[in-house]
């Protein structure tokens, strides 16, 4: 057991703490109502205060919702319509493909053609890079297909394992293609980033776990070949955090090491020991989790990227906590490590204890996981609630 002295600190203030494990589960649930009032299933998306429909955000939301759905089967049935929602109506109302109609390009049709309508079409139509939840960047798409590996976990429909497995192939034809090895972050190729290559290393690791032993192989040797490519390319520095991406010289590029990027690995690595059985996967992968832990969080063991110390989050970054708690949990699952598992537990009791509102009747989460609450959107809602399944699931 790891008992640090801040772990120490906690316990003994654990007294004062209104939120414990025992309230997991209803702590979830309000958030989780709350979730979906910003969920339109006409269009399958999810909006922000403003009225603008979330992408990549959407993916990310599926797959806390359906995990949450795995533990919880009144969840589940309340969840399996809204996934089926988003599956079949979300690629018709994408934001790009719309500001493509509107702009008055003429061919937004190839853009947003959902992929059950695809029967038919010609081949070129169906290899354009925007049919169904593919767009031009590879990190939007894989969050999306690793909602849809969550939502075949939780419905065993298969269409969803197909939508991910379509996703992957995208992804896969890209690899090696940047002068740095690795795939682009996006189909323009303007950069390369972690967050791209560690999603497409956890979406082979996922799919390898996902279908039978005579296709397997190619997912699991993706994944391998990924990480032993990720692991030299420099991104993670000597404090074991990986940073942003890399230069035009292919060299780390020091920009800053958000939290998503530590979190992303964790699970990509959880899920490649679980297809390989090797266990060094998760010896890196501690590596990476110990380093976030010591490094990314405030004075009371907090998570925290930049945004949260300056108080200022929003768009993308809201989004980026609740996947390394994720990415943790799936580590613990695999390696069930006692400092791990408080994290978690201080992280989720934090959201309920500092960075909560109850308004009209709905529990709000906010960006601010030690508080002050300042204000909730689904962003914010979704990346609390990743935090909160996790403790639900480990606990
Ligand atoms: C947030 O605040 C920091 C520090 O003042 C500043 O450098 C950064 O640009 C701000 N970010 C946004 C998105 O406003």
């Amino acid at each position: 057991m790891h008992t640090s002295f801040l772990t120490l600190a906690i316990a003994a203030g654990a007294a004062l703490v209104q939120a414990d494990a025992s309230s997991y589960n209803q702590n979830a649930g309000c958030n989780k109502d709350q979730l979906l009032r910003w969920f339109n299933s006409n269009t399958g998306l999810f909006y922000d205060n403003n009225n603008n429909p979330y992408w990549w955000q959407g993916g990310n939301m599926l797959t806390t919702l359906a995990l949450f759905g795995k533990l919880d089967s009144g969840v589940a049935s309340q969840i399996t319509p809204v996934i089926n929602q988003i599956y079949t109506n979300a690629p018709a109302n994408k934001p790009f493909a719309k500001a493509k109609e509107s702009s008055g390009v003429t061919s937004y049709e190839k853009v947003y053609i959902p992929r059950n309508k695809l029967a038919g079409r010609s081949p070129i139509l169906s290899r354009q890079s925007d049919v169904g939840f593919e767009n031009s960047f590879y990190d939007d798409e894989a969050w999306w297909a690793l909602g849809f590996i969550a939502s075949w976990e939780l419905t065993g429909q298969i269409k969803y394992l197909n939508e991910a497995i379509y996703i992957w192939d995208d992804m896969t034809a890209a690899v090696g293609t940047t002068p740095c090895g690795g795939i682009w972050w996006d189909k323009a190729h303007t950069y390369v980033n972690a967050i791209a290559n560690e999603l497409y290393l956890h979406l082979s690791a996922a799919i390898a776990n996902n279908v039978g032993s005579d296709v397997k192989q190619k997912y699991v040797d993706a994944a391998k070949n990924q990480w032993n490519w990720f692991k030299g390319t420099g991104m993670i520095n000597s404090q074991n955090l990986i940073n942003d991406g890399l230069d035009s010289n292919c060299q780390n590029n020091g920009h800053p090491t958000y939290t998503y990027n530590q979190g992303v690995i964790l699970s990509g690595l959880a899920k490649l020991y679980k297809a390989t059985g090797d266990s060094s996967y998760l010896d890196q992968a501690a590596l990476i989790a110990n380093a976030a832990i010591s490094h990314l969080v405030d004075s009371n063991g907090i998570l925290v990227d930049d945004c949260d110390k300056n108080k200022n989050c929003s768009g993308d970054g809201e989004q980026f906590k609740g996947v390394f708690t994720r990415g943790l949990r799936d580590l613990y699952a695999q390696r069930p490590t006692d400092s791990w598992k408080t994290f978690i537990n201080r992280n989720a009791q934090s959201i309920w204890n500092n960075d909560l509102a109850i308004q009209n009747g709905g529990c709000f989460n906010g960006a601010y996981w030690g508080g002050p609450y300042a204000t909730a959107d689904a962003s914010t809602q979704s990346c609390a609630l990743d935090t909160i399944v996790a403790a639900l699931a480990i606990n």
